[in-house]
């Protein structure tokens, strides 16, 4: 199977996820599947037609409509996901996944899974030797989880897990651990005891009120390098003779906070009552 979408092919090939736009935006993934047939109201094209020739190009549908096909990107896969639910939009997984640290090797923690976005591109970053442990409590959300990343040929690096996290995650010493669930501030320890020392911290909540019960959390919890962000991102017509905002933009979508599991700088050279400094290699402790 052929996830490899970050490179770029001369032609497409069999098995490529490719982005098909129309004259008026409208826009499908498909995978390039030999004597398939790809249907939309506006008409059927063979994939055939597709495979093999160059990306960019205009292929024509039986009644006549233009569509392009591209190149699938991340950005084109997270926002083609199936939705069960709010979605974390990709100006704000861009940042996070910065943040995180979600590079090639990385353990990461989510929480909670809902649609798959953000899944999607942590399994992206993660490979090829990292992990996703991705925790749902909605069983029919996990299912349509994971079909939005089968779909892609990301499921591989995601480990999916139907739990409540309240009660705390399975794995240990891992790099990072996002939460993106109701009330984050619950789940603290529980993200403090999962992560490696040193590891980061992250999640997103819709409104100030809650960013302050998160920062308020983080702050008893002992997490340091604490930061809140909100990343507004602004979309222009694209018309160079009348160039402005465009009508309807998405106002709000959330806020972020980041921080790191360490060590309060005054308990150097002087563990804490008892607990394990970092490099001990022990279980990790309890939340603070
Ligand atoms: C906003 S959605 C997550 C969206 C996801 N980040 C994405 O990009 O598609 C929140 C999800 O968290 C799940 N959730 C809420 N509380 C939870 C808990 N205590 N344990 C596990 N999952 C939980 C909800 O069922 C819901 O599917």
């Amino acid at each position: 199977m052929n996830h490899d979408f970050e490179s770029a092919p001369e032609v497409a090939t069999a098995g490529q996820l490719v982005l098909m736009v129309s004259a008026d935006n409208k826009r499908f993934i498909i995978r390039l599947t030999p004597g398939a047939e790809f249907h939309t109201h506006k008409g059927r094209m063979f994939h055939d037609d597709i495979i093999g020739q160059p990306l960019g190009r205009v292929v024509v549908t039986h009644r006549g409509d233009r569509f392009v096909a591209l190149q699938a990107t991340l950005f084109d896969l997270i926002m083609s996901v199936q939705r069960g639910g709010t979605i974390m939009y990709p100006k704000d997984i861009a940042y996070a996944l910065l943040k995180l640290g979600a590079g090639p090797g990385a353990r990461v923690i989510e929480a909670g899974t809902g649609s798959g976005g953000l899944t999607t591109a942590l399994a992206t970053y993660v490979r090829p030797t990292g992990r996703v442990y991705s925790y749902e409590v909605r069983d029919d959300m996990q299912v349509r989880a994971r079909k939005n990343l089968e779909r892609i040929g990301l499921d591989e690096w995601v480990e999916f897990r139907v739990r409540d996290i309240v009660d705390g995650f399975e794995e240990t010493h891992v790099d990072a651990v996002f939460l993106d669930v109701r009330e984050p501030e619950d789940y603290l320890a529980q993200a403090w005891a999962a992560l490696r020392w040193g590891g980061t911290f992250g999640s997103l909540v819709p409104t100030t009120n809650q960013v302050s019960e998160v920062l308020a959390g983080m702050q008893a919890a002992g997490f340091m390098d604490i930061e809140v962000a909100e990343i507004i991102l602004r979309l222009y017509k694209t018309v160079p003779a009348r160039l402005r905002p465009m009508d309807r933009l998405t106002p709000h979508t959330g806020y972020l906070l980041f921080g790191r599991k360490a060590m309060p700088l005054a308990a150097v050279g002087a563990a804490a009552d008892g607990e394990e400094e970092p490099g001990d290699g022990g279980d990790e402790g309890e939340a603070r």
